[in-house]
């Protein structure tokens, strides 16, 4: 029967079986799966492995300073931030088709990764033993929805299982491949992450490029950061995380719509609140949250953020629609 303590000392030894003495890298995104990934290489071998963080500028609030603040104080593991805002932001310039945003900002990640990759390679290689392994926080599901597992089709490009280039110089480390999402958050918390990123739900790699309906610009990411963050207190402070899978928030960037705000007409943005149920993310039905909640996370919204005069609310399950809206 399923034991976080088992999973975790089988998979330390397979770790330590397959790597070695070796080198090995891994990239976390600030979730759940990089971090416990990570995690649990590094009890396995330790400052073998070095952590490499992209901000790629579609973050949420506070996000980065979770990994680079509460998360290394909690492993210890060595991290290399690299700072490429300006450069996702210029590659999305103009661009608003869904699947371009996620092939483009796929491709970006993977050139800057392998940048800073290339650099810690010469850098180990220097001293005559460069890095040979990859960590990859894949879990079962993603295999399986990827066609990996079962043949399904590929609804949406998920750029973290196949979207790897060919000639990739780097052995996969896998640890979490036949995990799912609440194995690994118990893996998580037994191996003392913080609460933060443990429970945190989840966020798609290409953040809130793929929330912004729209062409994705520095201020749009701003407004939707804040509506985002207020969502997010307001379901924490009524307790009801652990009734909601996740709760995408979404920015309508090409809509607009009459208002009438403070003194006069407004003609601003909708906000959409997606809040699901789910065990998996293959399908879920929208959360029935409490009206009075919804009317605080709406008033507050109008009031704080510029440029948002609607906040309206997404009742759709999956299928048809899809938890995100690209
Ligand atoms: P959809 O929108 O396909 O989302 O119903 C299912 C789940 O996957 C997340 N998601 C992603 N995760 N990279 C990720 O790592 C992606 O490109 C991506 N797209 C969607 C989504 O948040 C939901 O949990």
């Amino acid at each position: 029967d399923w034991n976080s303590g088992n999973v975790i000392a089988d998979q330390v030894a397979a770790i330590r079986a397959q790597v070695g003495t070796g080198k090995v890298i891994c990239a976390l995104s600030g979730g759940v799966d990089s971090a416990v990934a990570a995690a649990l290489v590094h009890k396995a071998v330790g400052d073998q492995l070095v952590c490499v963080f992209v901000d790629h500028g579609l973050l949420r609030a506070g996000e980065r300073e979770q990994v680079e603040i509460d998360y290394v104080a909690a492993t210890g593991v060595r991290l290399v931030t690299i700072d490429a805002e300006d450069r996702f932001l210029s590659a999305l310039d103009g661009v608003s088709d869904p699947e371009q945003k996620r092939k483009i900002i796929g491709r970006e990640f993977i050139r800057t990764f392998e940048q800073a990759q290339a650099q810690l390679l010469a850098e180990s290689a220097a001293d005559g033993d460069p890095i040979r392994f990859l960590v990859q926080g894949t879990l079962y599901p993603d295999v399986v929805e990827s066609g990996g597992g079962t043949g399904t089709a590929n609804i949406k490009s998920h750029h973290n299982v196949g979207g790897l280039p060919e000639d990739l110089q780097f052995e996969l480390v896998e640890p979490l491949r036949t995990l799912f999402k609440d194995e690994v958050r118990a893996i998580g918390r037994e191996l003392g992450l913080p609460e933060i990123i443990v429970g945190r739900q989840p966020f798609p790699g290409p953040g809130l490029g793929i929330r912004i309906v729209g062409e994705v610009t520095r201020e749009r990411l701003e407004l939707l950061r804040h509506a985002d963050a207020i969502v997010r207190a307001e379901l924490t402070a009524a307790g009801l995380d652990s009734q909601i899978w996740q709760c995408p928030v979404v920015l309508l960037a090409d809509v607009r719509s009459v208002g009438v705000q403070g003194d006069g007409r407004s003609y601003g943005h909708p906000i959409v609140l997606r809040p699901v149920s789910s065990e998996d993310a293959m399908t879920a039905d929208w959360t029935r949250l409490p009206y009075d909640v919804l009317a605080r996370i709406s008033n507050r919204i109008t009031n704080e953020v510029a440029d948002v005069n609607r906040v309206v609310l997404d009742v759709t399950s999956k299928p048809p629609g899809t938890i995100e809206w690209e």
